[in-house]
């Protein structure tokens, strides 16, 4: 059986004291709730990892990061590696982030080559991709999200699969305020569900889990939830503020 994840992005928001608040905040509302198959992750900045991975111990909350560089080590100032990560004891990064693609020039080729630091490093990957609003009105989505899949994973060996999380953010819906509605998440998540079962096995396609993202938020969480293939969601907003992450989490 596949997971349910409820992932909160924080992208570049909350300094270390931010960061204790509202990991304490999430700690105490999902204390009660039975989070049978659920995961719950936040993905905080680099430097407030090890202050929220404390926070968060003997918890379920799960403490991931939100990108790492290709490289071991070396001549990359400001850049973080998969071993620096899993030597503080993360165990899970997102790779791919939209705002990546387009603000720092990443590449499905670098996506590729972080893809593989990060398993060669035993770290589960969660793979972001998604179209861009063009790409949807040119009825081009589906192309462009395969090509993402093919391009960034399908170099890996089916038991790799076992460490990826898959997350579909259209790009229009990433902090807009617009979500795709519950039938177009279904609609492609069903499509890459049939991609994995097509490259790979069934078995590949059944145990994935494929998370939605894109203004997700209390209002319209449980709907989006409720979609066969729709695993969760990754959280950006909506991530920030304890009783909004706290009724998405339990929406699910
Ligand atoms: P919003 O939930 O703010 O739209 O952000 C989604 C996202 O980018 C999560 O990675």
């Amino acid at each position: 059986m596949r997971s349910k994840i409820v992932a909160g992005n924080w992208k570049m928001n909350n300094d270390n004291k931010q960061t204790k608040a509202l990991v304490k905040g999430i700690r105490k509302s999902i204390k009660k709730l039975p989070l049978n198959n659920t995961r719950v992750i936040v993905a905080p900045t680099f430097v407030n990892l090890s202050t929220a991975m404390k926070r968060a111990k003997k918890s379920t909350i799960e403490v991931v990061a939100q990108n790492m560089h290709q490289s071991k080590n070396g001549a990359f100032t400001g850049e973080i590696s998969a071993e620096m990560l899993k030597s503080i004891g993360v165990k899970t990064v997102i790779l791919g982030h939209s705002e990546r693609r387009s603000l720092f020039g990443e590449t499905d080729a670098i996506l590729a080559e972080k893809v593989n630091a990060a398993l060669e490093n035993e770290l589960e990957i969660i793979f972001c991709f998604g179209e861009q609003l063009a790409d949807r009105k040119s009825e081009n989505h589906f192309d462009v999200v395969k090509s993402q899949l093919e391009n960034g994973l399908f170099h890996l060996e089916a038991i790799s699969w076992n460490n990826i999380v898959l997350a579909y953010e259209p790009v229009w819906a990433i902090g807009t305020g617009e979500t795709a509605s519950p039938e177009q998440a279904q609609e492609m998540h069903a499509f890459i569900r049939k991609l994995l079962q097509e490259k790979y096995t069934t078995a590949v396609a059944d145990t994935t889990s494929i998370l939605y993202g894109g203004s997700v938020k209390p209002s319209n969480a449980e709907e989006i939830f409720s979609k066969k293939d729709v695993d969760g969601g990754l959280i950006g907003g909506a991530s920030l503020k304890v009783e909004d992450f706290a009724a998405i989490i339990k929406a699910i």
